[in-house]
C-alpha cells in the first residue's frame, strides 16, 4: 500500500522517520504486503535529506495516483490543506491529519465528504500530540454520557509557564526555547494566545456532544498577560495557574466551552501537569473521571498518533469510522458570561483597604490574598462563585481600584 505525507515539517518528517524505523511491524499490524512512503509533497526542496528523491511540489502526482490509498495531512493552516484533503477524499482516498485548525474548522464536512466515497478521515494526532484522546473518546468510552471534558491542551504554553514558575524563565526566554524544541507553532500567537487550545477543544467537544463547534464561538483567552505577581498569589491561593481548555454541557441543551489561564488548587489531577506535557479529564456518567496524560507536542510523539492512524486505515480500507458529529448550530455555545465561576482578582489603588472593604460588601465577602514584597498599593482577592455576568458588573462598580489582573478559578 502506498502512502503520501504533504507537508515535510516536524511532524511529516517525524511520520517518514516513523514510518522507516518501525517499518516492518508496521506493515504487520497493517496486515498488508508492503507500507511505503511514495510522495512527499512539499514546496521546499531537502538537498541531502535521506527521503529528498520522494519529495514532489506538484499535488496532481498524489491526486491522480491510483497507488496511493492514503494521504497524510501535516501541512498545518486552513488553505490550501482543506481544498487538498477534500480533493483526496472525494478520490476516495483516506486521510489522516494533524491539522487542528483543519479539523476544528471543516470536521464535519470532511466526515461528510469521507462517508460518502467511503473513505477514512481520521485525526487523532490532532488533539494531545502522542496521547489517546480521539479513539477513547469514540470508542472506548462510548457508553459514557460525557458531562464534561477539561485539560491542558497547549504544550507550548504549559512548558512557558513551568519554566517561568519553576525556573524564573522570562516569558520570551522560554517562548524561544519551546520553539528551539519544535513545540510552537509556526506562528506561536497560536499557542500563546489560546487558539490553538481552543481549536483543540473544539474538536473534543464535537466529539463529546455530537455538534460541531466553531472555534469562533469558544471565549478564548491566552497567557501573555500573565505575571509572576499572579504566579506568587496563585501559591498562596494554593495552587497554580495552568491553561485550561473546557467544555460542559449544560441542562438546557447548549454546552459551555472557553479557554483560559486558570487557578488549578494543588489536589487537582491538572495541577502537576508540566511542562510539554498534556493532560486532558473526561467526565462520564458511567466511568467518573478519567485522566488522559502524555507528551502533548513534538515531532515523534505527534508522528506516532498519525501513524497510529495510518495502521488503523489500512486496517480498515473497505470499512468507514462514523465519529457521530453532526451540524453546528447557531447559539449552542453558551455566553462564558453566564457561566458560575469564582474570580480572583489583583488590583492597585492609592486606597487599597478601602478597596478591600468595598469588595468585601460589594460580593459579600472575598478571601484577600497575600504575597511577600508586594508593592504598598497592591491588592488580590477571590470572589464568591457566581455568573460571571455579575461578578464583572460589581468589580466595574468598585471605586478608586485599577483592576490589574482577573483569572478564573477552576473547581476541579
Ligand atoms: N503547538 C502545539 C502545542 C503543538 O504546543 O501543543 C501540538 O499541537
Amino acid at each position: 500500500m502506498n502512502i503520501a505525507v504533504m507537508g515535510y515539517g516536524v511532524v511529516g518528517s517525524g511520520v517518514a522517520e516513523l514510518l522507516e524505523k518501525n517499518h516492518d511491524q508496521i506493515v504487520k499490524k497493517s496486515q498488508q504486503d508492503e507500507m511505503r512512503l511514495k510522495y512527499i509533497l512539499d514546496r521546499r526542496t531537502f538537498p541531502g535529506d535521506k527521503n529528498e528523491s520522494l519529495v514532489v511540489a506538484d499535488f496532481e502526482k498524489i491526486i491522480s495516483d491510483d497507488s496511493v490509498k492514503i494521504v497524510v495531512e501535516t501541512m498545518g493552516g486552513l488553505h490550501p490543506a482543506y481544498e487538498f484533503v477534500l480533493d483526496c477524499l472525494n478520490a476516495g482516498k483516506s486521510v489522516v491529519t494533524s491539522n487542528k485548525e483543519l479539523v476544528a474548522e471543516k470536521g464535519c464536512e470532511l466526515l461528510k465528504a469521507a462517508k460518502e466515497h467511503n473513505a477514512n478521515f481520521l485525526f487523532e494526532a490532532s488533539v494531545g500530540g502522542g496521547i489517546p484522546i480521539i479513539r477513547p473518546i469514540t470508542q472506548c468510552l462510548a457508553a459514557n454520557d460525557i458531562d464534561e471534558i477539561a485539560g491542558i491542551l497547549n504544550g507550548t504554553t504549559n512548558f512557558i509557564l513551568t519554566m517561568m514558575i519553576k525556573q524564573g524563565m522570562t516569558f520570551e526566554d522560554a517562548l524561544r526555547l519551546a520553539q528551539k524544541n519544535g513545540y510552537a507553532e509556526r506562528d506561536p500567537s497560536a499557542d500563546i494566545q489560546g487558539h490553538d487550545a481552543c481549536r483543540k477543544i473544539a474538536i473534543l467537544a464535537a466529539l463529546c456532544f455530537g455538534k460541531h463547534v466553531y472555534p469562533a464561538d469558544i471565549h478564548t483567552e491566552g497567557i501573555t498577560e500573565i505575571t509572576l505577581a499572579d504566579v506568587d498569589y496563585a501559591a498562596a491561593w494554593g495552587g497554580v495557574i495552568k491553561l485550561i481548555a473546557r467544555s460542559k454541557k449544560l441542562e438546557n441543551g447548549k454546552i459551555s466551552a472557553i479557554v483560559s489561564p486558570a487557578f488549578v488548587g494543588y489536589g487537582s489531577q491538572l495541577a502537576g501537569v508540566d511542562d510539554v506535557f498534556n493532560a486532558i479529564l473526561v467526565r462520564g456518567d458511567a466511568i467518573g473521571d478519567v485522566v488522559f496524560y502524555g507528551r502533548g507536542a513534538g515531532k515523534l510523539p505527534t508522528a506516532s498518533a498519525v501513524v497510529a492512524d495510518i495502521i488503523d486505515c489500512a486496517q480498515h480500507m473497505k470499512e468507514r469510522k462514523d465519529f457521530g458529529w453532526g451540524e453546528g448550530e447557531e447559539g449552542y455555545v453558551s455566553s462564558y458570561l453566564d457561566i458560575e465561576t469564582s474570580l480572583y482578582v489583583r488590583l492597585t489603588s492609592d486606597s487599597k483597604e478601602e478597596v478591600l472593604e468595598q469588595a468585601n460588601s460589594v460580593f459579600g465577602g472575598v478571601k484577600a490574598l497575600h504575597r511577600d514584597n508586594a508593592p504598598d498599593n497592591e491588592a488580590a482577592f477571590v470572589t464568591p462563585a457566581a455568573a460571571e455576568k455579575e461578578l464583572r458588573e460589581k468589580l466595574a462598580a468598585l471605586t478608586g481600584a485599577k483592576i490589574e489582573s482577573v483569572i478564573r478559578i477552576t473547581d476541579y
